[in-house]
């Protein structure tokens, strides 16, 4: 069981590729590696914020809890290479950038040092070292790095990917999973028991 948040990992990234390269017939490059890096990290990290939210409605998935921490990792791993990529991108493009590229590029390095800082606490060591209320606090700013990073979305390039269909649907999902988690803390459903992290 524990192949199935690499598979679901692996089947993103399968998606983004077809629809870059096959339904829209983009050219093999740079510019479209990194847009399929980038918003699979959005996708595969939004799902791992939204296992928690689900588990509280449908007791029956608590098991699934425990892909959380692969699910984030997988999608850290592929915001690093959207990272490592985007030097060559920009050197590519000979766009302009603008002031809120600029503060796109802020929200995106605030959003990158958080998860950055939970994939590296991701350990049963990390948790012992903090103690898990310190532990949770620290996990439950992903939270604040998953609005940062509809920022840097929302205002790249003018607001481009509000009018295309992979921006829309990546803020749309990113908006859901906190809806979700809106509706768990006004109905203060309760939590389950604290995660066994090897
Ligand atoms: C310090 C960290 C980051 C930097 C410097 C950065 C920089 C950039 C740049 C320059 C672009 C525009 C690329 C282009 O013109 O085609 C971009 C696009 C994007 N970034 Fe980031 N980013 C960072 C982190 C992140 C993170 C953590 C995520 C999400 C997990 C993310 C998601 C996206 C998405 C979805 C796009 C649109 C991709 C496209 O279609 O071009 N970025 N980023």
């Amino acid at each position: 069981m524990q192949r199935v948040p690499h598979i679901i990992s692996a089947f993103v990234v399968l998606m983004l590729s077809w629809y870059y390269f096959f339904s829209l017939g983009r050219p093999f490059g740079i510019n479209y590696l990194n847009a399929i890096a980038a918003f699979s990290a959005v996708f595969i990290i939004g799902m791992s914020f939204l296992l928690g939210p689900i588990a509280r409605f449908v007791p029956a998935l608590r098991e699934d809890l425990q892909y959380r921490k692969t699910f984030g990792l997988w999608g850290y791993v592929l915001a690093s290479v959207h990272l490592a990529l985007v030097p060559m991108v920009l050197l590519q493009n000979s766009r302009e950038m603008t002031l809120a590229d600029g503060a796109s590029m802020a929200f995106a390095a605030v959003a990158f040092m958080i998860f950055t800082l939970m994939a590296i606490t991701s350990t049963g060591k990390w948790i012992a070292t903090l103690g898990y209320e310190n532990w949770k606090s620290l996990q439950r700013t992903g939270y604040i790095a998953m609005a940062a990073m509809i920022f840097h979305v929302a205002l790249l390039e003018g607001g481009v990917f509000f009018s295309r269909t992979t921006g829309i649907a990546a803020m749309a999902f990113i908006l859901f999973v906190f809806l979700l988690r809106a509706i768990v803390l006004i109905l203060g459903i309760r939590k389950v028991q604290k995660p066994n992290l090897q």
